[in-house]
C-alpha cells in the first residue's frame, strides 16, 4: 500500500517530534502493509512554514536511516499546504513541494469552512499543469453540512483534476461521527479516490491503513477499496493521470433528514 499523506519527519511539524518517533511510525506502517510513504510536513497553515529543501534533505536522512535498520519502508516527498491566495504564486517560485515532486499538490481547507473562489485557484493551477488532492474534506464542516459541494466542484474539471483524499480514522469513527457519516457519504457517491493515515504519531493518529481499508470494501466492494491504497496512490507519486470507470455522483439530499 501506498499513503499519500502522513507526518512522520521528525521535529518539522505537530507530527512526529523526534526520529524515535519516526522510527516507531515507519515500522507500524511496515508492518500494516504500507511500502510507500509521502511525507506531507504541514506548511503554510499559520502555524508551520517547511521549505521544500529542508523536507527533501530530512526524506533522504530518513531513508537512510531506514535502510540501516532494516525497516522496508520507502519516504517520498510532499507537503500539505492549506489552501490560500498565494498558492499559485508560491508554487511557481518552487516553494510548495508537490508530492514526489511531480504533478499533484496536496492541499487542506481550513477545517471550519469552504475557502472562497477555490475554483479560481484551482483554474490557474491545472493551467499550469498542477492536479489537486483535498486532504480530508470529510473532516470540513462546510462539507460535513454540504456533500454536493465536491461533486459540483469535481464536475467543474476534467476527470481526476481534483482527488479527494478521506482519512482512515475517519472510517474508524475516530474523528468523530460527522467525518465518518460524510466519508461514508463519499465513498457511496464516488467522491473518494484515496485513502491516506494522515498519522502524527504511534498513537493516537497511527500510520495505519489496512483495518480502514477492510470498512471500505463492505461499502464499495475489496477491489474499489483496494485502488484507494495501491493504482491510485501510484498514479500519484508517478505523476500520471488517473483513469477509472468512476463517475462521481450527487449525494442525495435524504440523509439530512434522518
Ligand atoms: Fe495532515
Amino acid at each position: 500500500m501506498i499513503d499519500v499523506h502522513n507526518h512522520l519527519l521528525p521535529a518539522l511539524d505537530d507530527g512526529a517530534e523526534n526520529l524515535d518517533e519516526t522510527l516507531r511510525m515507519c515500522r507500524m506502517a511496515a508492518e500494516d502493509g504500507i511500502d510507500v510513504v509521502v511525507a506531507t510536513p504541514h506548511a503554510y497553515d499559520g502555524k508551520f512554514v517547511t521549505d521544500p529543501d529542508t523536507i527533501r534533505t530530512a526524506v533522504a536522512e530518513l531513508n537512510d536511516r531506514l535502510a540501516e535498520e532494516g525497516i522496508d519502508l520507502m519516504v517520498l516527498p510532499g507537503m500539505e499546504v492549506r489552501v490560500s491566495a498565494e498558492l499559485p504564486h508560491r508554487l511557481l517560485n518552487g516553494e510548495i513541494l508537490p508530492l514526489n515532486d511531480r504533478t499533484y499538490v496536496l492541499v487542506e481547507f481550513h477545517p471550519a469552512h469552504i475557502p472562497v473562489g477555490f475554483e479560481n485557484l484551482v483554474h490557474q493551477l491545472v493551467q499550469s499543469g498542477y492536479r489537486l488532492i483535498l486532504a480530508h474534506p470529510e473532516q470540513n464542516i462546510g462539507i460535513q453540512a454540504r456533500p454536493e459541494y465536491l461533486y459540483k466542484l469535481l464536475n467543474l474539471f476534467d476527470p481526476f483534476t481534483i482527488l479527494c483524499q478521506i482519512t482512515a480514522a475517519s472510517i474508524m469513527e475516530g474523528n468523530g461521527s460527522d467525518s465518518a457519516k460524510t466519508a461514508k457519504i463519499l465513498l457511496e457517491n464516488n467522491l473518494a479516490h484515496l485513502m491516506a493515515s494522515d498519522a502524527h504519531n504511534a498513537l493516537s493518529r497511527p500510520p495505519v491503513l489496512s483495518p480502514a481499508v477492510n470498512i471500505a470494501s463492505s461499502i464499495i466492494g475489496e477491489e474499489r477499496a483496494a485502488w484507494m491504497v495501491t493504482d491510485f496512490p501510484r498514479a500519484v507519486i508517478e505523476g500520471e493521470p488517473l483513469s477509472a470507470q468512476w463517475e462521481p455522483q450527487n449525494p442525495r439530499r435524504w440523509w439530512r433528514l434522518w
